[in-house]
């Protein structure tokens, strides 16, 4: 094994050992960024860092799996994405048809069910097929749910949310009083995922980019100074770590929490 991966896989174990398993986040969601910058910094495409995106998307899975964590979320494409130019749009569909079907025996093997959120209907064909079949095949796994925002946007989640609720009130189904916040949640295209308790961003960014909104409330957020295609387990076990360092109040005082 070369010293540098000798070195990384020490100490991802090291951080691995300082996680307390009983207070993983439930949930991690992920901004996967800086795919484009990596490929250029190397004087390269930048359909050469989304697929070099692949590897890390496989790592951080399979971390998430193995220490229990129970669901993880990726934004893979955002509505914004359908703006780049067409040639990048077409290389990430193929991409994600591709590692969809080659991905699909890992999955079932590590008992990880794979869903999607987003505006699905506006993916190619092929595309929202291969998910489809991806979705079918893994839905009685149980170990972890693997959900990619595809064609994904918040702003888009909440006005659809408000339609269909709106729509039950019309029809009387639903009382504008008896609107709380946990029928906003079951109206989310998220409904049956709780809220990310974690929400890491690669690439150095710090924002949010129209991911999740609502779900977020709460989560704590890590910004991570690399791009996604040198994400590794060491830098979610970081995360992590660093996660369960913070105090997390939800609008009580410090001295509440510590009596609880
Ligand atoms: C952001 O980097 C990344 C994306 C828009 C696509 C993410 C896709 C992958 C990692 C590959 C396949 C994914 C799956 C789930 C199989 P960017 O292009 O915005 O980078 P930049 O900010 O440097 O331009």
């Amino acid at each position: 094994m070369p010293a540098t991966l000798l070195t990384e896989t020490l100490v991802a174990d090291m951080l691995k050992e300082q996680i307390d398993v009983t207070k993983l986040p439930q949930h991690i969601a992920i901004i996967m960024d800086g795919n484009g910058r990596w490929a250029k910094s190397q004087g390269k495409h930048r359909v050469f860092g989304h697929k070099n995106g692949v590897q890390a998307v496989r790592e951080a899975s399979e971390a998430c799996a193995e220490i229990g964590v129970p669901y993880l979320t990726l934004y893979a494409f955002s509505t914004e994405n359908w703006n780049r130019p067409k040639t990048e749009v077409s290389a990430l569909m193929e991409l994600l048809i591709l590692t969809i079907g080659r991905e699909v025996k890992t999955l079932q093997k590590n008992n990880i069910r794979l869903n999607a959120i987003g505006q699905l209907d506006l993916l190619p064909d092929s595309c929202k097929k291969a998910l489809d079949k991806a979705i079918r095949e893994t839905s009685a796994n149980t170990r972890m749910t693997l959900t990619l925002a595809l064609s994904y946007s918040s702003r888009v989640e909440i006005t659809d949310m408000v339609k269909s609720i709106a729509e039950k009130v019309k029809n009387n189904e639903l009382n504008p009083s008896d609107i709380t916040p946990e029928i906003v949640h079951n109206h989310l295209y998220t409904h049956d995922l709780p809220d990310p308790e974690l929400l890491i961003r690669t690439s150095g960014e710090t924002r949010i980019s129209n991911f999740l909104l609502w779900q977020i409330a709460y989560a704590e957020l890590c910004f991570i100074e690399k791009y996604w295609p040198d994400f590794s387990r060491e830098d979610l076990y970081a995360a992590i770590c660093e996660f369960q360092n913070r105090e997390r109040r939800f609008g009580m005082t410090s001295e509440q929490i510590l009596s609880e």
